[in-house]
């Protein structure tokens, strides 16, 4: 039987490329997993498997969905992902990490191990020689200017993601990631799986990043035992969240 949840986000994603033309930028689907209580880990920078296996599945099917997949580099550091498709058949989206500073690894199994180049998104000022050493290791370095914080200006990135031909975006995490997209009104739509755990840990969005966001045609499915939550997020209540 085809997971719901699944059928919802395909259908919305018929409208990715429209979404490119119009906007010039991908859809952007945040997908995370967290706790009862809204933590995505443990402590920051340690793994902690959440789902299960069916929610595992269709973190898998959703990537297989999606033309590419963005995690930040704490999540790099700290989980050291492939974020191919491996559950299910199907192709593994590009993959793109959020690393001003160039901080990944080149031994990063995103560098060595996928079957895609990983794209880089860092900004102008990163060492010339950490830029050097990751695309002699296959990797492609994107140069983007500066936003807040000094970091990656996501609005440029997707603005380039657009412009290489990317027309649908999953972005994993991690905390600092998801609190960015939330709090710049870059998300488009949320696929949530909760699992039936207290963490008291890492929450999955920053105390303060945003203020009130309600999501719209809103999807609950239990599989196995988690929740999964999927909803769209309207720009208009983004752009006029009770943001800092
Ligand atoms: N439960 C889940 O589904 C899930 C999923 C993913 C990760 N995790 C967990 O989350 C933790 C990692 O989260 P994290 O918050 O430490 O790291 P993160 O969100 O993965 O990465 C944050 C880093 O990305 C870089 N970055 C560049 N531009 C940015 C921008 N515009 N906005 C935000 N970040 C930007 C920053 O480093 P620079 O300033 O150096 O660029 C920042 O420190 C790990 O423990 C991992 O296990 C859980």
């Amino acid at each position: 039987m085809k997971i719901a949840v699944l059928e919802i986000v395909e259908d919305w994603l018929t409208q990715a490329g429209t979404h490119r033309q119009h906007y010039g930028r991908p859809l952007v689907s945040l997908c995370y997993a967290q706790s009862l209580d809204g933590s995505l880990t443990l402590r920051r920078g340690q793994p902690t498997a959440l789902s299960g296996a069916e929610s595992a599945r269709l973190t898998h099917q959703l990537r297989a969905i999606h033309a590419a997949i963005l995690v930040g580099v704490g999540t790099v550091l700290a989980d050291d992902p492939r974020l191919t498709v491996r559950h299910v058949s199907g192709p593994d989206p590009q993959p793109v990490i959020l690393d001003s500073r160039l901080r990944t690894p080149i031994e990063a199994k995103l560098i060595r191990q996928h079957p895609r180049p990983a794209w880089i998104a860092a900004t102008e000022g990163a060492e010339p020689q950490k830029r050097s050493a990751l695309e002699a290791a296959g990797a492609r370095v994107l140069s983007l200017p500066a936003g807040r914080e000094g970091r990656v200006s996501l609005c440029d990135l997707l603005d380039r993601l657009g412009e290489m031909g990317i027309d649908s975006l999953m972005v994993e995490g991690g905390a600092q990631v998801i609190s960015s997209m939330l709090s710049q009104g870059l998300a488009d739509q949320v696929i949530l799986t909760v699992a039936p755990v207290f963490l008291g840990g890492l929450p999955a969005v920053e105390a303060g990043a945003i203020g009130w966001l309600r999501l719209g045609e809103v999807l609950y499915e239990r599989l196995g035992d988690d929740l999964v939550a999927c909803g769209k997020l309207n720009r208009t209540d983004l752009l006029s969240s009770n943001r800092p």
